[in-house]
This record gives structure tokens, C-alpha cells and sequence, in this order.
């Protein structure tokens, strides 16, 4: 099933960068979509434009559609911090707030509007379990969250996504500053997850790409240079730039 349909998007930054040209792509639920490409491609812009985050750049233009169970969230009639909650984000920097790690699992709940001990709790476990993070710090979970290791903090910053029970995960280069024991569990945690979520990654790596991509797309410049299955991507490329990418040849 199709969760996400990009047509035909455009961006372009206030200053007139072109950062998507004439985007189309499908995202499918239960599985892992993986935009993967060097630096500049356009990767971040197209995650920021997937829950509107670039709402809160200076952009000068955006044209095209982005379906989300059939409905263009780019309509100014969406309600953004909805979409926001069952499309969440995991940035490339663990940003964990200053509070306990219950708190900031409960923090966001609390804000919308949760009062309920009992589910408050039960969003905690949920978020840190599905996070491949309960046995870690079920013992510790009034401590302060920055007392976690840079691994337990990023997987704290998924949990606490999953805790608002959202639809849609992006994550921008979530392993970027991981070690490779961290980010082997990180990958695990995705594996699992894409069972109940749909999942789009920006990996650090091409390697990254490989190992975990069902799907994946290639970005170069803002285009789409080419999108498939995972192992047909990276096995047999259509196109020359994503063969030379793919074979380490630039970038
Ligand atoms: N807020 C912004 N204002 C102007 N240009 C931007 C902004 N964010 C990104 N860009 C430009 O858009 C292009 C794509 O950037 P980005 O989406 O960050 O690519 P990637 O994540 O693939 O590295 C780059 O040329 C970048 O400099
Ligand atoms: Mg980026």
C-alpha cells in the first residue's frame, strides 16, 4: 500500500535555490524508504516538506502534491501540528530535553492534553520498548536524559516520536554520530518497526543505505536520479550517476 505519494514537487528557497526539481514518489507503508545521495541533494528539504517543517524557512516557492492517505498535506487547510503528530521526525543530532527520561516521553502527551497517570506510563514503556530502549534505563527513568550515553539519547529521541503514536518516521542521518554497537541497534529498532510504521530514512552512509533500504531512492543535485526495490537499486542500477555513486566513484 502506497502511505505517501509525491507529485511532481517543487522547492525552492527564498534566496533561489532550487533544492527539488519535479519530485514523484511513492512511499510505502510497512517498509523502509531510504533517500540516499551526497550532500546538497535535497534529502533534508524533501523530509522538512513531509510534516511542513519548512513552513518555518524562508521558502519562495513549493508546487506539486504530497498525499497522505490520499490527501495533499500541502493544502494550506491542513492542520500542521496533526500532521506533525502522525508524521515524526528524528533528527540527526539527538536534542533531548533538560527533564527526566520519563519526562521527556511525557512531555509532549502532557502538552496535548494526556492527564491519565496510567497511559502517561504506558506511552513511556510503549515508546521506550519499540525504541530498543526499556532495558537500558527501565530502573533509571527519573534520571536526567542527558546522563544517557550519545546512542541511549538518540533512541530516546525515537521513543519519544513513538510515544505520540505517529503514522510516518523520518529520520535525517539518525546514526550519523554513532558508534557502530549504537547504530546496529538503532537499525535493529527500524527493522522492528516497520512492521506498524512507515519509514523514511536519510542514512549516513552507503552502506547504511544498502543494509536497510526495502526501498530506495537516489538523490543528486535535487533531482530524483532513480528510485527501486533496495537490492535492485544497489545490485543493478539503471543509471550511470547512481552506478558511480553506488561504486563509491564520487561523492
Ligand atoms: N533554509 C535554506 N535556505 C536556502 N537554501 C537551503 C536551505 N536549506 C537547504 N538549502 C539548500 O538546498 C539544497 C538541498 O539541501 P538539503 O535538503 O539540506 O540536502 P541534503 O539533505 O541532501 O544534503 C542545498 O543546495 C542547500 O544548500
Ligand atoms: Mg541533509
Amino acid at each position: 500500500m502506497n502511505k505517501i505519494i509525491i507529485e511532481h514537487l517543487n522547492l525552492q528557497y527564498a534566496d533561489g535555490t532550487e533544492s527539488l526539481r519535479n519530485i514523484s514518489l511513492s512511499i510505502q507503508a510497512n517498509a523502509i524508504t531510504v533517500l540516499f545521495g551526497p550532500a546538497g541533494g535535497g534529502k533534508s528539504s524533501l523530509l522538512r516538506c513531509l510534516n511542513r517543517l519548512n513552513d518555518l524557512t524562508e521558502v519562495k516557492v513549493v508546487s506539486g502534491r504530497i498525499l497522505l492517505d490520499g490527501e495533499n498535506i500541502l493544502d494550506p487547510k491542513t492542520d500542521v501540528i496533526a500532521l506533525r503528530r502522525r508524521v515524526g521526525m528524528v533528527f540527526a543530532r539527538a536534542v533531548v530535553l533538560p527533564m527526566s527520561i520519563r519526562q521527556n516521553l511525557t512531555y509532549g502527551l502532557e502538552l496535548a492534553g494526556e492527564k491519565h497517570k496510567s497511559r502517561l506510563e504506558e506511552a513511556v514503556e510503549r515508546g521506550l520498548k519499540l525504541a530498543a530502549l526499556w532495558d537500558e534505563v527501565k530502573d533509571r527513568l527519573d534520571d536526567p536524559a542527558i546522563s544517557l550515553s550519545g546512542g541511549q539519547q538518540q533512541r530516546l529521541c525515537l521513543a519519544r516520536v513513538l510515544a505520540n503514536q505517529p503514522e510516518v518516521i523520518l529520520l535525517d542521518e539518525p546514526t550519523s554520530g554513532l558508534d557502530p554497537i549504537s547504530t546496529g541497534k538503532v537499525e535493529t529498532a527500524l527493522q522492528e518497526l516497520k512492521k506498524n510504521y512507515t519509514i523514511i530514512l536519510v542514512p549516513h552512509s552507503v552502506q547504511q543505505a544498502a543494509r536497510t533500504a526495502d526501498f530506495a531512492a537516489f538523490f543528486l543535485q535535487g533531482e530524483l536520479v532513480e528510485a527501486a526495490e533496495g537490492k535492485e537499486l544497489f545490485t543493478h542500477p539503471k543509471q550511470k550517476r547512481t552506478e558511480d555513486y553506488v561504486e563509491g566513484r564520487f561523492g
